[in-house]
Formats: C-alpha cells, structure tokens, sequence
C-alpha cells in the first residue's frame, strides 16, 4: 500500500507538471481526489488492513492527499494568472504606433462663398429667400415674360423632365415666386443651384446663382447702381470701378451687364480678364412693367430692380481659381485650401 500511494503521488506530481490548460487540472483533480478519485479508492481499502497498519498508512495517505491538494491549489493559482496575463497583453497597444487621425470637415468653399455674400446683402438690408431647384415652365419663363416660343429661352436650352417641369436654368423664378407670396416692398437674396446645358472651363451644368431684387415705390436705377457699388466695395475691396454696358432680359427693363474691373490686375489687363481689364461678374436691370401683372403688382405704383450673379464667378475671381471644375472633384487637396 505504501507503494501505491507514493507512486499515485509521484505520478500525479509529474502530470501537475504537465498540465497547461485550467479544464484539464480541473478533471485531473477530481480523477485523483475527487470521492471516486484513485486516492479515495485507496483510502477506502484502508479498513481491510490490520488495525496497528491501517493507522501507519492512514496517516501516510492523509499526509500525501493534504500535500496533493495543496499542489493542485498551487498550480490552479498560477494558471489562472497565467490566462490573466495573456488577456492584457492581447488587449494592450504599442503606444509608440501613430494616431490615427480624424480629418476635420468643413462647408464647402462655394456654400462659404454663397454665406458671405447673403452676410453682405443682408447688411445691406435684403432678407433670404428659397425655391425649388425643380421648377415647373411657368416660373422659370413664362412669368419672367418668356412665352413659350421666345427667342431668350434658346440660350438656357436645359434639363427637363416633361414638356413643362425642368431643372431651373436661373434663380430668377425665385423673383416670382417671392413676389406672389409678399406684397411690397420686397427685398431679397435667393442663392442657388442652377441647371444648363454648358460644360467648358468656365462653364458647368449645374452652377450657382444669387439673385436679388427689390421692390418699392421710388426705386430707381440709381439705387441698383449703389446697391452693386456697395457689395464690390464690401466683398472685394475699395479700389475696383464698375461698368454697365446696355442688354438684354426679357424681364428687366432697361437691362445692364456689369462688369468689374479685374481684381487680379486691377484693371491693367491681364490673361484673367483677356487684357481687357474688365470681368463680366452680373447681369440686372430695372423689373420689366409686365412682370408686376402677373404678381397683382400696381406697375404704376411700384418700381423696382433685379440683378443675377454667378457664385463661382465670384468665388474664382476672389479666389484666384483657374478652372470652375475644381468645385465640383471633391478633390481634397483643392477644398482643404479653403
Ligand atoms: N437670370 C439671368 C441669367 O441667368 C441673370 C439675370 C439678369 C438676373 C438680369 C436678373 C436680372 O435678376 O435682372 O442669365
């Protein structure tokens, strides 16, 4: 019996040593101690010995189960912190490794541009108006005094999705709407996408717009002129002149071009402005009569004066950008320098 227990004792010895995986000493130690274990078995036969043994044996076993179990503890602590330790170091990260970085978002240049020309309207006392970019025929020509067959709409040949619903190829139908809903006096600044069939270096399909007017009684082509005096002064700086050449809209009366001296040359002439010395930046004029009988305006009562400007126009020549497809790449390196 003797024998038995020392050999149970170092074979269970070297199988501690042996054991890596918790589940495993968990099983072995119920096999060996547990109440159907091998020791227990060796213990039970302890009864059919003589008395004067089964004391000297008993001890022995008690001796050896206290010292196994003891062992079994030992390597269960030392597992476990062994699996501990093996947690943190998967979980834990190499501080010398570089950050990952979040880039910063910000508005697009032309919605920074569009804001700071409603920033400098507004000074100017014009409130924000909106329409739809889909707009139906009536608004976007036929109020604008362009009947269905007039020469004018050749120019905005565009997008459309039926006989009399289209992309609107101007934020002028904005005039319209506006008007409808407010009697006068009105003033107002609608910024906006805009849809033609153009694609060039200074052309795109779709491009942006501010449109204002102004409504009262009295107003008069003085007051547009001080108005855009105004804004230049306000958005490019003191120095630039500007120039009205007479044109043509079907819905103003007389009509103007303006023009702005270069703001890269000053006026001088140079490749930006041709060597003219001089950007086309706006088309206005004062509201053609007609237009006031579609709105229940009073054409003897009221006056009033409009004007178009191309956002990108206005943003290349602050800006300094060469080619209006810039805007649109989604080319970070271009946007990020805004
Ligand atoms: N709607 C014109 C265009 O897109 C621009 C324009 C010209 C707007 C004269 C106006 C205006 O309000 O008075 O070409």
């Amino acid at each position: 019996m003797k024998e038995q227990l020392n050999s149970l004792r170092s074979s269970t010895i070297d199988l501690l040593n042996q054991i890596t995986d918790i589940k495993v000493l968990v099983d072995s130690r119920s096999r060996i101690l547990g109440r159907k274990g091998d020791l227990t078995a060796i213990l039970r036969g302890l009864k059919d010995l003589p008395i004067d043994e089964r004391s000297t044996f008993g001890q022995l076993a008690n001796q050896i189960k206290a010292e196994l179990e003891a062992e079994f503890d030992l390597k269960e602590t030392r597992l476990r912190e062994e699996l501990e330790h093996s947690q943190i170091m998967r979980e834990s990260f190499d501080v010398t490794l570089p950050g990952r970085r979040f880039p910063l978002g910000r508005s697009h240049i032309l919605n920074r541009v569009t804001q700071e020309l409603v920033d400098v309207f507004a000074g100017l006392g014009f409130q924000l108006a909106e329409g739809p970019e889909v707009e139906i025929d009536y608004y976007n020509f036929e109020a604008l005094n362009m009947p269905k067959d007039h020469p004018a709409r050749d120019m905005q040949d565009t997008f459309y999705f039926s006989d009399n619903l289209l992309l609107r190829t101007h934020t002028s139908p904005v005039q319209i709407r506006t008007m409808e809903k407010c009697r006068p006096p009105v003033r107002i600044v609608c910024p906006g996408k805009v849809y033609r069939r153009d694609a060039d270096v200074t052309h795109s399909p779709m491009f942006m717009q501010i449109e204002g007017l102004w409504v009262d009684k009295d107003v008069s082509f003085a007051d547009l002129k001080g108005i855009l005096y105004a804004f230049t002064r306000e958005y490019f700086g003191e120095k630039l002149g500007l120039r009205f050449r007479p044109s043509f809209f079907p819905f103003t009366e007389p009509s103007a071009e303006v023009d702005i001296q270069c703001v890269m040359c000053g006026g001088s002439g140079c490749r930006t402005c041709s060597f003219t010395g001089w950007l086309e930046i706006l088309g206005a004029g004062m509201i053609d009569p007609t237009l006031y009988g579609f709105v229940n305006y009073d054409s003897e009562i009221q006056s009033g004066f409009a004007f178009g400007l191309g956002i990108e126009r206005v943003a290349m020549l602050k800006y300094g950008i060469p080619d209006i497809r810039l805007f649109y790449e989604n080319d970070v390196r271009f946007l990020n320098q805004f």
